[in-house]
């Protein structure tokens, strides 16, 4: 660790954990004022970073937090994104301790300690790593870079205020690169880059039958029970070789070369350990296909939740009259999220029996997106990962998504490097999400070498 980090790793701490403290749920409106304190919070430590013109600018929704340093126009200018706000902390009950009374413990893959916190990963603590990374950078001798931070409060719930903000703002969020810390790498002692992200379709379907619950043994086996008809539409979706049935689905769907997977599959991955990690007997999905390739460069159907009758405590004989489900769809380069959205609503109405109506609405999406990895960016992510880590660096295509990086490259044109320090293991979205300490640190050290290598390559 250099001498920087090492003499203030403390207060770095005690800064996150206050950070951590302050609920940012996005998605629930009773955390609104927590949102506009977090947003707060992140402005005033950017300006004690050294950061000028930090503000808050408010949107339909959450508020966006901006700042910049422009030390010299001849420079390239780096735009950091990434987000304060958090998934919910439900259930609260699996925590282990409280989501937002951030607490170290040491973990099998984290021996040097870890943060449990909602947020500790994602992207609380990746984001903070970034504002300690320029203050060291300012402290000592300066930027190789213009900067310019750009922290959106509404990353986990779409995103749609960052995108009408974005076309609104092309000149001050004009510059060479997109670097975003929000995504994952192999192991501490196995430092890799994700080159790409996956789109997002996620859509909502309610199914009626009857007028009204009735009771199931008056009416049961004559009339169409909506959640039994859900169960079999979305059974349907899917084939015995695990292949998604929905017409047109897989059409655009650019194949990779063999060249291309072997490249990919020449990452580290211990099958063994994954199903341990998951306490599954075996994994499933897409026939002819790898565990990886299945979570990275294919495209899924999942459903997210499902919900119908009664789910009180002991038994209701019940026929419900409404059956419920919210369904996601992972998408893969050269899909269309809204085309995806309008097969996808058009095969659900197609198979739906004459027994019930159907009704289908869409949340949001994203497009998915990839890094080139002959670009100066990803070169001086590999170079800035291989000095910090002392091992080069592997490419992985990730399987999680950001929505915005492909807007971000159709308005601004900028290309995105995902230099991201989290673990898959680190329990994103669920209880007892942590961030290692390891990883924390790492990131404050790998940042200032990716903006004097990148400087560099720029020259
Ligand atoms: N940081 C994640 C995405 C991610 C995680 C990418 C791990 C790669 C590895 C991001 O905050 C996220 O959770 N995105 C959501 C999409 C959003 C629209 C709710 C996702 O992927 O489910
Ligand atoms: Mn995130
Ligand atoms: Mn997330």
């Amino acid at each position: 660790m250099n001498t920087y980090i090492e003499q203030n790793k403390d207060r770095f701490l005690d800064e996150l954990f206050d950070f951590l403290r302050i609920p940012s749920v996005s998605a629930d409106s009773k955390f609104q004022p927590d949102m506009l304190r977090a947003a707060e919070f992140v402005k005033e430590k950017l300006l004690a970073a050294g950061l000028d013109k930090a503000e808050i600018c408010p949107t339909a929704g959450h508020p966006i937090v901006y700042a910049e340093k422009i030390v010299d126009a001849s420079l390239p200018t780096i735009l950091v994104y990434g987000h304060y706000d958090v998934q919910p902390a439900d259930p609260y009950e699996l925590w282990d301790s409280p989501p937002f009374e951030p607490t170290i413990k040491v973990t099998k893959n984290h021996p040097d300690g870890a943060i449990f916190a909602r947020g500790s990963c994602d992207d609380k603590g990746q984001i903070y790593m970034h504002v300690k990374a320029i203050e060291m950078m300012l402290a000592q001798g300066g930027l190789p870079c213009n900067v310019k931070i750009m922290f959106e409060g509404e990353e986990e719930v779409g995103s749609e205020n960052l995108g009408v903000f974005v076309k609104a703002n092309k000149e001050k969020l004009a510059a060479d690169l997109i670097l975003i810390s929000d995504t994952s790498i192999i192991a501490n002692d196995i430092p890799s880059v994700e080159t790409g992200l996956r789109g997002l379709t996620y859509m909502e379907v309610a199914v009626t039958g009857p007028n009204r619950d009735l009771h199931s043994g008056v009416y049961g086996g004559a009339v169409a029970n909506p959640v039994n008809v859900l169960c079999q539409m979305i059974a349907s979706m899917h084939d015995a070789d695990g292949k998604v049935t929905i017409k047109g689905f897989y059409d655009k769907v650019a194949e990779l070369s063999q060249a291309e997977r072997d490249d990919l599959e020449s990452a580290p991955f211990d099958l063994e350990e994954y199903k341990k990690d998951l306490d599954i007997a075996e994994v499933a999905g897409e026939k002819g296909y790898t565990t990886r390739e299945r979570a990275s460069i294919r495209p899924t159907l999942d459903v997210n939740g499902i919900w119908g009758g009664y789910t009180g405590e002991g038994s209701k004989t019940v026929l419900p009259s409404k059956a419920f489900a919210k369904i996601s769809m992972r998408l893969v380069p050269d899909q269309d999220w809204e085309e995806i959205a309008d097969l996808f609503e058009a095969h659900f109405k197609a198979i739906a029996p004459p027994t019930v109506k159907v009704e289908v609405t869409r949340h949001h999406g994203g497009q998915p997106y990839v890094t080139p990895t002959d670009s100066a960016g990803y070169k001086a992510a590999v170079l800035a990962l291989e000095e910090a880590f002392g091992k080069k660096p592997v490419p992985t295509r990730g399987g999680g998504s950001i929505p915005i990086v492909a807007l971000f490259e159709q308005e601004l044109g900028l290309k995105s490097i995902l230099l991201g320090f989290g673990l898959d293991s680190d329990a994103l979205h669920s209880p007892n999400e942590h961030y290692g300490l390891f990883n924390f640190f790492k990131g404050i050290e790998t940042i200032p070498l990716f903006f004097k290598h990148y400087a560099e390559l720029m020259k």
